[in-house]
């Protein structure tokens, strides 16, 4: 079926309702900064290993940005700097308007509270269970009883599809499923902004299109500033607003993704060719 067909649309419709009721609904108007996230002139080396050259890109507050580029560029490198784990050598990280580049760990715990990142791994707990994992962001927050708990675990668990495996430990969950359980926990804590690191690898290219349904449905019913992570290009077409193309440190930034397509850079065209020799997986379930 089609992306965008009369039942997608109804899909997205009732996403959208179950987090109304779920009071997950964006917090309203935060700061005025037009831009999420803002990369100014970055750099980043690790030793003589020059990684980020005068990077600079920018995330519109509602807007999902696609990072492509080879394995090594620098992908999840830059999405590290987003959550504090690395630190820019020079330049500037603005997010939500507010200049990060030199915050501490402790004023990176309020920025890790309103960006969640959903590593390649799922990184779940694995003595929890599925809906252990899902609840853990809900646990201990004031107004929050049980019974709201279980339903915040069951609407998120309904809209990721793995109500079925609410009981089982992320060791017997497909690598797939396990990422789809880590985008559910990450939605638990109504985060502002969500940074997903290639959400479509390893796994077969029938789990890489759900993958792709499943975070293409969530930006259509949540509107949630995001930032993902690709070598896939069907996936990156399908969700870009922009794209960064990154490229022997240098960053390449195209405002939509028939912009970047059409672009005449040979090392990019050669990129982009090559991809189209793996077969579309452009499949909804
Ligand atoms: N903590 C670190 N210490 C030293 N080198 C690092 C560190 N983190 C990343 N690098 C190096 O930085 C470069 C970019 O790494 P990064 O993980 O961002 O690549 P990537 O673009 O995400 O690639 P892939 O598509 O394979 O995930 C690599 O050469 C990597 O070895
Ligand atoms: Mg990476």
């Amino acid at each position: 079926m089609p992306s965008g067909s009369a039942n997608e649309d109804c899909r997205n419709e009732s996403m959208s309702e179950d987090l109304k009721d779920s009071g997950l609904t964006d917090k309203g108007p935060g700061s005025a900064a037009e831009y999420y996230f803002e990369f100014r002139g970055v750099n980043k080396a690790f030793d003589e290993h020059v990684v980020l050259q005068n990077v600079s890109f920018q995330v519109k507050r509602g807007d999902t940005c696609v990072i492509m580029g080879r394995s090594g560029v620098g992908k999840s490198v830059s999405l590290k700097h987003i959550m504090g784990f690395l630190t820019a050598d020079s330049g500037r990280i603005l997010i939500d308007g507010e200049d990060v580049t030199h915050f501490t760990e402790r004023q990176f715990e309020s920025i890790r509270r309103k960006v969640t990142m959903v590593f390649q791994s799922g990184a779940l707990f694995d003595s929890l269970s599925v809906a252990e994992n899902i609840a853990f962001p809900l646990e201990g927050q004031p107004g929050l009883t049980v019974e709201d708990v279980e339903a915040y675990v069951a609407k998120l668990s309904h809209m990721l599809e793995v109500e079925e495996v609410l009981d089982k430990l992320p060791s017997e969950l497909s690598t797939g499923m396990k990422r789809a359980v880590a985008i559910a926990r990450a939605l638990a804590q109504n985060p502002e902004a969500i940074l997903y690191d290639e959400p479509t690898t390893m796994v077969d290219p029938i789990m890489a299109g759900h993958m792709g349904d499943l975070i293409l449905r969530l930006k259509q019913a949540f509107h949630k500033t995001s930032i993902v992570v690709t070598h896939d290009t069907h996936l990156a077409k399908r969700l870009a607003d922009n794209v960064v193309f990154l490229q022997d440190g240098r960053a390449q930034v195209f405002g939509s993704w028939a912009e970047f397509e059409s672009s005449t850079d040979p090392f990019l065209r050669d990129f982009l060719v090559q991809d189209e020799l793996i077969p579309e997986l452009d499949v909804t379930l």
